[in-house]
């Protein structure tokens, strides 16, 4: 298949945005380009960042950090403004708008749908099974030859389990669209990434983050990584300077602490399995799912029938002000609460009251 019959006709023909940065990369030359101020900058506590300059359009630093530290090749990667960007982005680059479909089996992280909103794309949700796996039959009915992209998640949001490898390659090699596979949480399972596929199927597009295990959701930094032609493709239509200084930096020194992040993620895993336990015991919770993530999704009991019982949970424990996400309203998971899993002393205040709440 190629890649480019699959790109909206504006995005092939597009000039991209240049700088005289495209052909100058010096950073040590007298620079009177970009109408920066030449003096200095205002923010004077790490001099060296230079914040009167604009970032490095190219990425060149930042992939160049991830190829060293995750072994990633670094003309594989794209970074943009948390993965929510790469998502906004990636549907700009293939769908055009009142005529491309996206697929989304469901239930799932919610931003895909929204981003396609955004930009005036439809979207075909279908179901996932009930184990919460793609369903190839029903990916098979409901795809049409405008389906441009399909957005999987992996492990899931909210359902916490990872997707069968071997369907997500099935689709990669059925279906001439993009398929992404979002590994937002993928630190916290074992195995699972399809990061390795990559070489494989030029189709695949993997998406990962910094805001989740390595705790730098403020920073606002995501990556994916895809054959060369679609990381060009995103380059090209990506705002100029989109990664700016203070998040480069903020990476740089959080990459040197791997063994931290490393520490966070089995302290957390630790305590996911162990406020599973503490909730399976409770009589009103029906199921807490196996998570490979860090949250747990629990379905609590109805003798009702009436399915109230979560929402009522949710609004208690927001009483004595601990939040948990709602997903009730998500296909196949009524009266269902994610829960994310907080520190020990966070998962100790959560199991006391939701104790005596049930
Ligand atoms: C599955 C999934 N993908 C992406 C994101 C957003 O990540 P970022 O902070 O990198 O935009 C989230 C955030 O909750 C998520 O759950």
């Amino acid at each position: 298949m190629e890649i480019k019959d699959l790109v909206r006709k504006n995005i092939l023909n597009l000039k991209p945005y240049t700088s005289a940065r495209d052909i100058y990369e010096g950073e040590n030359g007298i620079l009177l380009d970009a109408n920066e101020n030449s003096w200095g900058s205002t923010f004077t506590s790490i001099e060296s960042l230079s914040l009167n300059r604009y970032p490095d359009p190219h990425q060149k630093d930042l992939r160049q950090l991830i190829e060293s530290v995750l072994s990633i090749p670094k003309e594989n990667l794209f970074f943009g403004v948390g993965s929510d960007e790469i998502i906004d982005l990636l549907i700009r680059v293939f769908c055009n708008p009142g005529k491309d479909k996206v697929l989304i089996p469901e239930p799932t992280y919610g931003m895909y749908k929204v981003a396609c909103d955004i930009n005036d794309v439809e979207t075909t949700e279908v179901l996932l099974t009930d184990k919460f796996q793609i369903d190839l039959n029903t990916i098979r009915e409901n795809y049409t030859s405008n389906t441009k992209i399909i957005f999987l998640c992996s492990p899931n949001n909210p359902t916490g389990n990872l997707l069968n490898k071997q369907d997500v390659i099935q689709l990669c090699n059925e279906f001439k669209s993009i398929i992404i596979v979002d590994e937002a949480y993928i630190d916290f399972a074992n195995d699972g990434s399809l990061i390795d596929e990559i070489k494989n199927y030029p189709n695949l597009v993997v998406l990962r983050t910094f805001s989740k295990a390595w705790g730098l959701a403020g920073i606002r930094l995501g990556y994916c990584t895809a054959n060369v032609e679609i990381i060009n493709l995103l380059f090209k239509v990506k705002a100029p300077y989109n990664i700016n200084s203070l998040t480069r930096y903020a990476l740089e020194i959080s990459l040197k602490n791997l063994k931290l992040k490393e520490k966070y993620v089995r302290g957390i895993i630790k305590e996911r399995e162990r406020l599973k336990n503490q909730l399976e015991s409770l009589p009103g919770i029906e199921t807490v799912y196996n998570s490979d993530a860090n949250f747990l999704l629990v379905k609590f009991a109805s003798p009702s029938g009436k399915n109230e019982e979560a929402r009522a949970v949710l609004a208690k424990l927001a009483e004595r002000n601990i939040i948990v996400r709602d997903r009730s309203s998500q296909p196949k998971l009524q009266n269902c609460l994610r829960i994310s899993i907080g520190n020990e002393e966070e998962n100790d205040l959560l199991w006391d009251t939701i104790k005596k709440i049930i």
